[in-house]
């Protein structure tokens, strides 16, 4: 016989997992967007450092930044290769009136070019498992 506290063990052990797989409540922004974890020590590095100083315009778009969540505006970006997309970050990009749309070192001289250089890894990763979320999602409807 299958003792009642026995079941209760079980019961959290299952919430426990529930958890891990990201279906809990928890998300990081008003938003609505969780962004995605990775157990790569380097993508996490690069996401405290996103968090920081990338957070604020690639969350949802602002001022002309490509939004993490819009797969359309990054697929032609990501073919240009991780050596080509670190060299925005790093210079800056200036917008066709000469002035920065992004700024040099995004505007945070206290990143070296590897916490820049992870960031954008991160960033990457984050757009390429959000949009497969997004088609995983839509197959399931
Ligand atoms: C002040 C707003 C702002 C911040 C902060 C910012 N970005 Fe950007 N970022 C932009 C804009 C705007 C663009 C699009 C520029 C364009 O292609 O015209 C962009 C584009 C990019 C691209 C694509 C470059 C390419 O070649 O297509 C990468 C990669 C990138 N940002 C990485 C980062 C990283 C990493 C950080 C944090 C360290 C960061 N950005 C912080 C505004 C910002």
């Amino acid at each position: 016989m299958i003792k009642p506290h026995l079941f209760a063990a079980i019961g959290s052990l299952a919430l426990g997992v529930l958890s891990l797989s990201g279906c809990g409540p928890e998300s990081d922004d008003a938003a609505g967007i969780e962004m995605p974890r990775f157990e790569d020590p380097l993508l996490a590095e690069g996401r405290s450092v996103w968090m920081g100083t990338c957070r604020a315009c690639h969350l949802l778009g602002v001022a002309g930044a490509p939004a993490v969540t819009d797969y359309a505006n990054w697929e032609p970006r990501i073919a240009k290769g991780m050596a080509a997309l670190y060299k925005g970050p790093l210079l800056g990009i200036k917008g066709e009136d000469g002035k920065y749309k992004m700024p040099p070192r995004a505007g945070n001289d206290r990143l070296s070019d590897t916490q820049i250089k992870r960031a954008a890894d991160y960033m990457i990763a984050a757009v390429q498992q959000l949009h497969a979320e997004t088609q995983a999602g839509a197959q399931a409807n």
